[in-house]
């Protein structure tokens, strides 16, 4: 049975990862800055052999270590991370306070390389059963966007994590990225985008929002037998906003 952690498991990508690795049965570790507790209720009723949920800072080294303790208590391993944490910042380069910048790369970098190094070092693996980890980056990981560059800067960074790791560790650890376009949870904001914001964001061939099953069906795929031949990859569930 699966050990998982999922990070930001609160609501959104998170939420949905969690749900979709409880259906298969995993043992399921959910942490986020808010308890996951409704995540973790759900999860149970869908069938995880074993859920806990967990508070965490991902950008705090102490959060995290003792994160990694509670892992060790309930599950003594892990097989999978899912790393979907994260925060979104937008505003002009000239109006961004550098405390915006210093937060945004301490949850969306800091975070990832605290959450990964905790993770990894929990993980066996072997080139036969190799562990996954998977972290959550953005297509905005590969182009810079106006008024988002903190953002963007994270998320590149994220990408040189992952192809790192996926180097260092092979082949008993398969680390791969996630990359998203714009999926419809409370981080994109769709409901009270402007009409204009909106008309940008699906101008991209399949012209839709993507929905954050469609990413936990991505993360299923990568933990799984499918999955056994990717590693160091930016995937990218994107609609076609990009084609990198
Ligand atoms: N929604 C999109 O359009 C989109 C696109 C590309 C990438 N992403 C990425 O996907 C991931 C998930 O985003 P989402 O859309 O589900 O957003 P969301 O805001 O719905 O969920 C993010 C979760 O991360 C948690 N979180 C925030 N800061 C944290 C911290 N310091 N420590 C622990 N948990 C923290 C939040 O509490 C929340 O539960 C993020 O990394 C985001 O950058 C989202």
């Amino acid at each position: 049975m699966s050990r998982v952690l999922v990070t930001g498991a609160y609501r959104g990508i998170g939420a949905a990862c969690a749900l979709a690795f409880a259906r298969q049965g995993a043992r399921v570790a959910l942490a986020d800055i808010h308890l996951p507790q409704d995540t973790a209720a759900a999860a149970q009723a869908a069938g995880a052999a074993e859920v806990a949920s967990l508070t965490c800072d991902v950008s705090d080294e102490q959060s995290v270590a003792a994160l990694g303790q509670s892992i060790d208590s309930a599950f003594g391993g892990l097989d999978v991370l899912v790393h979907c944490a994260g925060i979104i910042h937008e505003a002009p380069l000239l109006q961004t306070p550098i405390a915006d910048f210093d937060r945004v790369i301490a949850v969306n970098l800091r975070g990832s390389f605290l959450i990964g190094q905790m993770a990894i070092g929990r993980m066996t693996g072997s080139a036969d059963n190799p562990a996954r980890a998977i972290l959550i980056a953005s297509d905005m990981a590969y182009y810079g966007r106006e008024t988002f560059s903190p953002y963007a800067a994270s998320k590149h960074g994220v990408l040189g994590l992952v192809r790192s790791w996926a180097k260092e560790f092979a082949p008993r650890i398969l680390v791969n990225a996630i990359c998203p376009g714009p999926i419809d949870t409370e981080m994109l904001g769709a409901a009270n985008m402007s009409a204009e914001w909106r008309a940008r964001e699906l101008a991209i061939p399949l012209a839709r929002f993507g929905q954050a099953d469609e990413m936990a069906a991505l993360a299923l795929f990568l933990a799984g037998d499918g999955g056994r031949y990717f590693t160091g990859q930016g995937i990218g569930p994107n609609g076609g906003s990009i084609m990198p």
